[in-house]
């Protein structure tokens, strides 16, 4: 999720790891810390808010001098953004310290056991959980850092980029990575680590990118020993020699933040079920949701507020929610729903999604269903946010920062987060059969892979753009769980190429819609093989009579919509209520390569920003 930086060699190590967290700055952070090692003493120092406080805190509270020490920049997925909860952490004897990106999954019953065992904790993170496994694994098996490193990981599910320091053993530190990236730059007799190589290519650009389930422990007068955390076989590390410049680094070898993200989404949406989809079982485990499980079931209807793309999200879980739970939905824009005097009942439960969990129009909107007796509940993307301290309760997405204007990862992991809610609430209502709520649980689960081949239309989609980049206008259309998709894209396109573009429901066209079509508009169809697929089909034909020229993101495998369609795209099948999840990716892609095509600049466009938070 965030930035971890780490030295060992002779050089003063504080400027490095400092410059190095500045380095890392841009992908989105909440807290900063360090830990610098010098004569016998594990020097830390720690804040919620910017390097640049850290910078501050750590020159009056310790010395800087070492040449060892680590830094951590944090997106807090357990426990809010404050000063206890950032990085480093230290175990309970003081002596180890660990810097972590990632998600443990199974903290808590490893907290649990380790309370029972007589370990106290300060911090509410997954991590100190982390640190202190492994002190108990290294006292009850008698072994050094490293063999307790790997020992504790082989007992952990999650995600994690870590680095641990033992102070007793002053020269070395072990590191880890699963599902978090972790880079080591090797100098000569020094060591860089780090999230990605931006906070030592200045100093070489020799490097390996530790794998999954892979773990070394670096010291600066011995060669890098990789080995495989499950046997402890050693690994032959590919080093490679870094051809990229600083700003290829931060955007992770993408041409921009949006594009990185856009790609980032097989692993995000795989963050946010972690720990909470549990297929197998049979089991969706939310407590956000569980603490809150009758206010839901007891709920007269569901209201939900969101902005732009979250509004989107909304729409796509209105379908879902009355289709699984058959609780009445309505969802309203914010900034509409704030000023209309609506109707809120002490029996309304209100489902407020924001990425930023800063807009000013959802904030609003949640106060005013709370002062009238609603109960509600977030759903953001950043931990400790404005949003997320607002309202009653609430589930993160895991999406990790987003820094492009353009919504894509935040879009995906939303309703992944809404869609879990529902099949809870489902399952506890027994509106859905339990053969039904088993399969969706199992497709859910897949998601991420059939993203990933979602994401391989991206030449496809590249290709589509060049014959449509100079179109003064584009139509796209859905229906049933397509229809938010349509909104969705038409908003992508339009707000990073400034081409203007609408989304309607396909069978509107009709009421009007229809007469712009001429040889000259362009008209996405969403017609996937689940839901409403013959009407799609008839709305495409009616378009075609009309010389409308057609782009249909399509089931792979279609051979109707094929012979109708100018150009078409192929998505992985999935059942209906999940198909968003795989249609809207293609549409990322093509508005994304459109505005690219017409240079625009598509992670910060023009008149807009990141976050809404003025009226
Ligand atoms: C979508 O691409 C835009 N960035 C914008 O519509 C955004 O979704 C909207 O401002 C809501 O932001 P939020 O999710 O942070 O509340
Ligand atoms: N899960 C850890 C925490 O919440 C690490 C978060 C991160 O990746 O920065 O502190």
């Amino acid at each position: 999720m965030c930035g971890i930086v780490g030295y060992i060699g002779n050089r003063e190590a504080y400027p490095i790891i400092i410059k190095g967290l500045k380095r890392l700055e841009y992908r989105g952070y909440d807290s900063a810390g360090a830990m610098i090692f010098d004569e016998g003493e594990l020097k830390l120092s720690k804040t919620k808010g910017k390097v640049s406080d850290l910078e501050e805190r750590a020159e009056k509270e310790i010395s800087l001098s070492g040449n060892i020490g680590m830094g951590h920049t944090r997106w807090a997925t357990h426990g809010v953004p404050n000063d206890v909860n950032s990085h480093p952490h230290l175990s309970n004897s003081g002596n180890l310290a660990i810097i972590h990106n990632g998600i443990i999954e199974n903290y808590e019953p490893l907290k649990k056991e380790l309370i029972k065992r007589g370990y106290t904790f300060k911090s509410d993170t997954d991590t100190e959980v982390l640190v202190n496994l492994i002190e108990e694994v290294k006292k009850n098996e008698d072994v050094k850092l490293g063999k307790a490193v790997q020992i504790a990981l082989n007992q952990v599910v999650g995600a994690y980029a870590i680095c641990v320091f033992d102070k007793q053993r002053p020269d070395e530190i072990v590191v880890a990575r699963l599902g978090s990236p972790l880079a080591i730059g090797i100098g000569k007799d020094e060591f860089f680590i780090a999230s990605d190589a931006s906070p030592f290519i200045e100093y070489t650009s020799n490097a390996i990118y530790l794998e999954d389930e892979e773990m070394a422990i670096v010291r600066k007068d011995k060669p890098l020993k990789v080995r495989k955390i499950k046997d402890d076989t050693l690994v032959d590390p590919y080093v490679q020699e870094l051809q990229m410049n600083l700003e290829q680094i931060e955007k992770g070898g993408y041409d921009h933040f949006m594009l990185k993200e856009i790609y980032e989404q097989p692993n995000v949406i795989k963050d946010t079920y972690r720990g909470r989809l549990h297929a197998n079982e049979g089991i969706i485990q939310m407590a956000g949701v569980e603490d809150n499980l009758e206010k839901f079931l007891n709920a007269d209807r569901i209201l939900i507020v969101a902005c732009g793309t979250s509004w989107h999200a909304g729409l796509v879980a209105e379908y879902i929610f009355e289709e699984f739970t058959r609780i009445p939905v309505e969802v309203e824009y914010a900034s509409e729903f704030r000023y209309r005097n609506p109707i809120i009942n002490k029996g309304d439960v209100l489902i407020a999604i924001s990425q930023s969990g800063e807009t000013a129009d959802t904030l609003a909107a949640i106060k005013l269903a709370k002062e009238k007796g609603a109960f509600v509940f977030g759903v953001c993307n950043v931990v400790g946010s404005s949003i997320s301290r607002e309202t009653h309760a609430g589930a993160y997405t895991h999406a990790g920062p987003e820094i492009g204007v353009a919504s894509t990862k935040a879009f995906t992991t939303q309703i992944t987060v809404l869609t879990m809610i529902a099949l809870r609430l489902a399952k506890a209502k027994g509106t859905l059969s339990n053969s039904d709520f088993h399969r969706y649980l199992q497709e859910l689960e897949v998601i991420p892979e059939k993203v990933t081949e979602a994401l391989a239309t991206n030449d496809v989609s590249k290709t589509i753009a060049e014959k449509f980049k100079d179109a003064p206008n584009c139509l796209y259309l859905g229906r049933g769980y397509n229809f938010p998709v349509a909104l969705e894209g038409a908003l992508k396109l339009k707000e990073i190429s400034y081409i203007h573009a609408e989304g309607y429901p396909a069978a509107e066209m009709k009421h009007g819609p229809i007469a712009l079509i001429d040889e000259l508009m362009p008209v996405v169809v969403i017609a996937p093989k689940q839901g409403h697929y013959d009407k799609v089909v008839s709305n495409i034909q009616e378009i075609k009579s009309r010389s409308g020229k057609i782009i249909a993101v399509v089931t792979k495998g279609d051979v109707q919509v094929r012979e109708l369609a100018d150009y078409v795209i192929e998505v992985p099948d999935t059942s209906d209520a999940l198909s968003p999840l795989l249609t809207t990716i293609p549409l990322q892609l093509l508005s994304y390569h459109i505005a690219v095509m017409r240079g625009c600049n598509v992670d910060q466009p023009r008149n807009l920003a990141k976050s809404v938070t003025v009226e």
